[in-house]
């Protein structure tokens, strides 16, 4: 009785493994011990397009594997799980679809509790997933973006209400007070409300300086700089040390943008928390790319560590520098100082 349970039971669950064998989009393939195919579903043959030649197999899902496991590694075939004894079970594998496109696959690999050393590969493609991960990363991103950008408003309009609605309301009292002053004290006060709208002017000519310098795009990255550096110079006491191979040459209005604002954030980062009044700035132009060098020997940080402020300027730096095509690359130790390359393909 209980025998014939067993037989019925175990040919109902080969029924099943079949079925769901033939029925899945999953690839499954089993491996013979010398790497060569023993068998596939139709799901697998369909994707490395296998037709009837077993010999072929094998070559065939060579051909289709890309021959990496993620999109940045460059093709390869070192540790390839069918050749070396992995120990890693699970991984991800880039094939080949009919148009050449890489279509991403999670891969997982048994060798069978036997004596035949029989190996299954089931792939399964991950596509959607990873399509709605690039979504979501996405989405974050802009979030991200539009906080700063808020923040960065809210900086103008707090600086705005501060220094020149501040100024100018001094001015209005002054000119109300015009009427009750002595003949002789005019003269003096007239001189204060000069005072008053001078200040005014560089307020403002430093608040629409930092917003978008106008010699960036009247003159170009180098004037922009000395100008810039300059006013460091004479607002903070910080010696930017700034050498550089281009002259007047331009470069697009994005790249010039990017190579300002990336390099305003390093020297205003190695200002805030470097310790330093003095910052080397590099901007080297090579036969085919742009290298921008800023650099203090301040306290450093270590990458990764919580940030003392708000860690946005970092990201800010390398989504600057991909919209031209370019990376940034960080280099910090604690005590020793900081190092931002900046790196632009031309
Ligand atoms: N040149 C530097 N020297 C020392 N620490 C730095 C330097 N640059 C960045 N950091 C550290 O990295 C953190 C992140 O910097 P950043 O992303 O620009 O954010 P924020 O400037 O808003 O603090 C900073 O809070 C600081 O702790
Ligand atoms: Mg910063």
């Amino acid at each position: 009785m209980s025998h014939n349970m067993n037989d019925s039971n175990s040919t109902s669950l080969e029924k099943l493994i079949k079925h769901y064998y033939n029925d899945t989009e999953e690839l499954i393939i089993f491996i013979n011990a010398d790497n060569s195919i023993l068998t596939m579903n139709e799901a697998a043959k369909r994707v490395l397009n296998y037709e009837s030649n077993l010999d072929a197999l094998l070559e065939s899902f060579c051909t289709t594997c890309m021959g990496y496991t993620n999109e940045h590694a460059l093709m390869t075939c070192m540790n390839c799980f069918m050749k070396e004894n992995q120990t890693k079970q699970s991984f991800q594998l880039f094939l080949k679809n009919d148009v050449g496109e890489a279509v991403a696959y999670s891969a997982s690999y048994v060798v069978l509790n036997d004596t035949s050393g029989v190996k299954v590969l089931t792939l399964q493609n991950v596509s959607p997933q990873l399509r709605t991960q690039e979504i979501l990363h996405q989405k974050t991103i802009t979030q991200k973006i539009i906080n700063a950008q808020e923040n960065e408003r809210k900086r103008i309009s707090r600086e705005l209400h501060d220094s020149v609605v501040q100024e100018l309301l001094n001015v209005v009292v002054d000119l109300r007070l015009i009427k009750y002053k002595q003949e002789d004290e005019l003269d003096k006060h007239i001189q204060l409300i000069e005072g008053s709208m001078f200040r005014l002017m560089n307020d403002i000519r430093n608040l629409s300086l930092e917003l978008r310098p106008s010699s960036l795009d009247d003159l170009g990255l180098v004037a922009a700089f000395r100008s810039h550096f300059k006013q460091l110079e004479k607002n903070y006491g910080l010696d930017v040390q700034f050498d550089t191979n281009i002259l007047s040459e331009r470069f697009s209005n994005e790249i010039e943008t990017a190579v300002y604002r990336i390099t305003q954030e390093a020297i205003l980062n190695a200002l805030k928390y470097a310790n330093v009044d003095e910052v080397h700035v590099l901007v080297q132009k090579e036969a085919d790319e742009l290298i921008v060098e800023i650099s203090d020997n301040g306290d450093g940080f270590e990458i990764g560590q919580t940030p003392q402020g708000t860690g946005l300027g970092l990201f800010g730096m390398q989504e600057r520098a991909e919209i031209v095509g370019g990376s940034v690359n960080i280099n910090s130790e604690k005590g020793k100082g900081t190092f931002v390359t900046l790196t632009i393909p031309l």
